[in-house]
């Protein structure tokens, strides 16, 4: 009885203190993992913390997002993620002005320089169809290259807090992982379930997904990716591509040999021998397993590529005057700020709404489509990132909401500072990037990020009128407005007393599912 009692004591503290996540190397340390603090020195002076003998920055304490969040999770203080990164380090660097990174030896995104004071010309994100044959075999081996390329400044953690420094507490158990696993393990990082105990996941739960921080985590993602393989080839102007996918197609027109993959003809939902991608291996793929053994994914290979966007003959991909309805939905977010929003951009641009924003729990469109269209691989929010896809696809998505972003010049008062879903408050730390950044802070254009993208989005009439409205200032064009917005007003209302059945089931495994 005591026995039993004390078992279950013990496993509730070993999953209410499971903490695993990753951080730079040098803080990978017993000393820094006790004291909480990951401030390390910039020079071999070991006073130069955070470069603060330069100016750089200096050592504080973390701030986090204390505010109130909605949606499914209303568990206290049994994930590792709330109030991130605080379970982990409460103390890192804040760097001053442009300066960036784990110890501010970096600048921002957008500047360079060795003060990081001049703007750095933005590089051109552009149409991989559109790629000179230098460019595109430059994207594909620095993809390559990152696949087989140990990170050079971050390290993963295989085993939760009780196992963190070993048997002894002297062992740091973290693994070294390369730049693209990396990549792929931060995504599966921040979809991934609470860990409640063996086999007992709380699946209701996405720090990227079902809210606004869609936009500004995959936003960032990218970034960080870029950057990587920025400086993997020592191109500083290299740039990621974006794939256009809404061609209405029920064709993959970027899955050929030349691109990122065809289909192998004996296994078609594999990749074909003639593309350098068939020898990819994934990462991150086996969530079940890592539920029923409370643990997190360590980085080692787990099987190949899957994908097969010929599976299903009848669905096509999301057509341009899909992305031209998206982009005429004004407010960024609306209550809840989840998977059910209504009159969302962001929710339409993720794929839970009609593409112009009238949400319908049987829709899947625009960027959850492609997900799905793909099928395999691509089709798991926690492995969707190891197809090289997920890149492109991804490019195209951030392109739309840069252009929706530039025509609707939001406040930050567009994205709620409370009762979105955890993870997506504003000020909330995206999970799980370190040092901490958050939402508010990438709610900007790409050009002050130092990108932009070649592409040429469909117009919108609704927001020409507007422009033009204001432009000429006349009381007829004012009428006008004021009657195209009452016609919008009246058309939203009866959406709002619209409640939809919601499946009761938990689950986060495939875009397409609801939470
Ligand atoms: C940070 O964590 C350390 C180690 O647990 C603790 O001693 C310290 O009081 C914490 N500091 C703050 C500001 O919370
Ligand atoms: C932090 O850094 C700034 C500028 O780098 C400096 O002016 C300030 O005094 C530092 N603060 C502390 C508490 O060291
Ligand atoms: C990466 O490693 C794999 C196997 O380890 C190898 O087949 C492939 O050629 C390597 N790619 C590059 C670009 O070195
Ligand atoms: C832990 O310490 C014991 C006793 O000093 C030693 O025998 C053992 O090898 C250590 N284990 C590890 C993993 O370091
Ligand atoms: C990771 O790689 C670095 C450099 O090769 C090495 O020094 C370090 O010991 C490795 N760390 C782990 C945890 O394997
Ligand atoms: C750097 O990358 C950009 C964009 O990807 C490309 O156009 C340029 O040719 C590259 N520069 C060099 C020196 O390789
Ligand atoms: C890493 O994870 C895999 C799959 O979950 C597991 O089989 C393997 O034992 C782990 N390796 C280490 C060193 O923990
Ligand atoms: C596609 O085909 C399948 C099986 O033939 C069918 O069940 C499904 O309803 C079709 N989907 C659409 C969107 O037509
Ligand atoms: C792939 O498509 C098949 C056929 O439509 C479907 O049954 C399966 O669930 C899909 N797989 C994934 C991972 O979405
Ligand atoms: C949205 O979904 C949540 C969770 O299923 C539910 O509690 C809420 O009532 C729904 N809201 C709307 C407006 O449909």
């Amino acid at each position: 009885m005591h026995r039993v009692l004390l078992i279950s004591l013990f496993s509730t503290l070993v999953s209410w203190v499971l903490v695993n996540a990753q951080f730079p190397r040098v803080c990978a340390t017993v000393e820094a993992i006790v004291s909480k603090q990951c401030c390390p020195p910039l020079s071999s002076d070991p006073g130069d913390v955070c470069g603060s003998s330069s100016g750089r920055g200096n050592c504080t304490n973390v701030r986090v997002d204390e505010k109130p969040w909605s949606g499914p999770y209303r568990l206290r203080n049994v994930d590792d993620r709330e109030r991130w990164p605080i379970k982990f380090f409460n103390r890192t660097c804040r760097c001053s002005g442009n300066f960036a990174g784990y110890n501010c030896g970096e600048c921002k995104f957008g500047w360079t320089g060795p003060n990081c004071e001049q703007r750095k010309p933005p590089v051109v994100r552009k149409n991989i169809h559109s790629l000179t044959p230098v460019e595109l075999e430059q994207f594909l081996d620095a993809l390559d290259r990152a696949k087989n390329t140990t990170h050079p400044d971050f390290v993963v953690a295989t085993q939760h807090w009780l196992g963190m420094l070993g048997p002894n507490g002297t062992d740091p158990q973290v693994a070294n992982i390369s730049v693209y696993n990396y990549f792929v393990w931060l995504h599966y990082y921040s979809v991934r379930d609470t860990l409640l105990g063996p086999g007992r996941p709380f699946k209701a739960i996405d720090f990227s997904h079902q809210g606004p921080a869609f936009i500004t985590w995959h936003r960032y993602h990218l970034l960080q990716l870029e950057r990587d393989l920025q400086k993997l080839t020592g191109n500083d102007s290299f740039a990621i591509p974006y794939w256009n996918f809404a061609t209405g197609s029920n064709e993959c027109d970027v899955c050929t040999d030349s691109l990122l993959g065809g289909s192998r003809s004996d296994e078609p939902d594999l990749i074909s021998p003639g593309s350098r991608f068939s020898n990819w291996g994934i990462v991150c793929n086996s969530l079940d397993e890592y539920n029923k053994l409370v643990t997190l994914c360590n980085g080692t290979n787990e099987g190949v590529l899957r994908r097969n966007p010929f599976e299903r003959t009848n669905v096509s991909l999301p057509t341009m005057d899909d992305v031209q309805s998206c982009l005429s939905v004004r407010d960024f977010d609306s209550p809840p700020y989840f998977q059910n929003s209504t009159f969302s951009f962001r929710n339409a641009l993720e794929g839970f709404d009609k593409p112009d924003g009238e949400f319908d729990s049987s829709v899947t469109n625009l960027h959850n489509l492609v997900h799905s269209f793909l099928n395999g691989t691509s089709a798991l929010s926690h492995s969707a990132a190891n197809d090289p896809i997920f890149v492109v696809l991804h490019a195209f998505t951030d392109a739309i909401f840069d252009e929706w972003m530039k025509r609707f010049a939001p406040s930050n008062s567009a994205w709620p500072d409370e009762l979105a879903p955890i993870g997506h408050n504003r000020d909330y730390n995206m999970v799980p990037f370190f040092p901490p950044v958050t939402n508010e802070d990438l709610f900007v254009t790409s050009e002050q990020l130092g990108y932009s993208y070649a592409v040429d989005l469909p117009g919108d009439a609704s927001a020409a009128a507007i422009l033009l409205g204001s432009a000429l200032g006349g009381a007829f064009l004012g009428l006008l407005l004021l009657l195209l917005l009452l016609g919008l007003f009246i058309k939203r209302r009866p959406k709002q007393g619209f409640e939809p059945l919601l499946k009761a089931e938990f689950t986060n495994k495939k875009y397409t599912e609801e939470a």
